[in-house]
């Protein structure tokens, strides 16, 4: 049995810092076997947002991996942008923006799905890249059968269920496609600060499936509607199942 505590998007410094104390605490006191966290840790990609993102990576008694979203790359500097936008990332965060973690249970495999854009600097949605999607998928064949397989990318693969006209990262649904042919049972994701799972069906005559699981947001103060958030994931017996819990300005339930 294996735990994965998925967080997301948590926006330093625009950071509700008393959930953040208590969901760290939180963390800490039942610990996963691995903390995911999708993206977006902070808001400008300022060096000093990505310092205190660090800070409570570092605050992790956990093993803990991240992918960065679409606020971890600088919109302020056009030359670091398109020439070296995950210059910081590797600095503060990891030297890789497609980490993997992998033991005789579960591979987590990361997707970078950040955009630096064009000219018109149109990024927010991020898509699929075809290259990284190879590098997974060449990935996923050189690793052992048998453990669950799940991918974690920053950007939604699938609308929410009652919202189906939301964006999606770009070359989604062809991407979803070829991670469950890969053996990808579950995908991890944030970007909309709300959250809620989809079932893709592959093809209806194999009943071939793959969970989109969204987390909300855990700390930013900026939300939609929906309290901060995050998921629990328990993979069990080649089932995952998971419990949303939600930060109620006291404590997280
Ligand atoms: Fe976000
Ligand atoms: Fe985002």
């Amino acid at each position: 049995m294996r735990i994965i505590d998925h967080i997301s998007d948590l926006h330093f410094n625009r950071v509700d810092t008393r959930a953040a104390g208590a969901l760290l605490a939180r963390l800490n006191a039942d610990p996963a076997h691995l903390v995911a966290v999708s993206g977006d840790l902070t808001m400008r990609a300022r060096r000093k947002e990505f310092r205190a993102a660090r800070a409570f990576l570092d605050g992790l008694q956990v093993p803990w991996m991240a992918v960065p979203g679409n606020h971890d790359i600088t919109a302020y500097y056009p030359w670091e942008r398109f020439f070296d936008p995950f210059g910081r990332w590797e600095h503060f965060i990891g030297p890789d923006t497609e980490p993997m973690f992998e033991d005789d249970e579960i591979q987590v495999i990361g997707l970078n799905t950040v955009s630096r854009g064009g000219l018109h600097l149109q990024w927010e949605n991020g898509k699929v890249p075809r290259a990284g999607l190879l590098r997974l998928l060449r990935r996923l064949r050189r690793l052992p059968e048998g453990p669950f397989r799940i991918v974690i990318a920053h950007h939604p693969f699938l609308a929410p269920p009652d919202q189906p006209g939301t964006p999606v990262v770009g070359r989604g649904e062809r991407a979803l496609r070829d991670l469950a042919q890969g053996g990808v049972r579950l995908v991890l994701s944030g970007h909309l600060h709300v959250g809620f799972h989809n079932i893709h069906r592959i093809t209806a005559e194999e009943g071939d499936r793959l969970t989109v699981l969204q987390a909300g947001s855990a700390t930013s103060t900026r939300l939609r509607g929906e309290a901060n958030a995050y998921n629990r994931v328990v993979v069990e017996n080649g089932r995952a199942t998971w419990t949303a819990h939600h930060w109620n300005g006291e404590t997280w339930t």
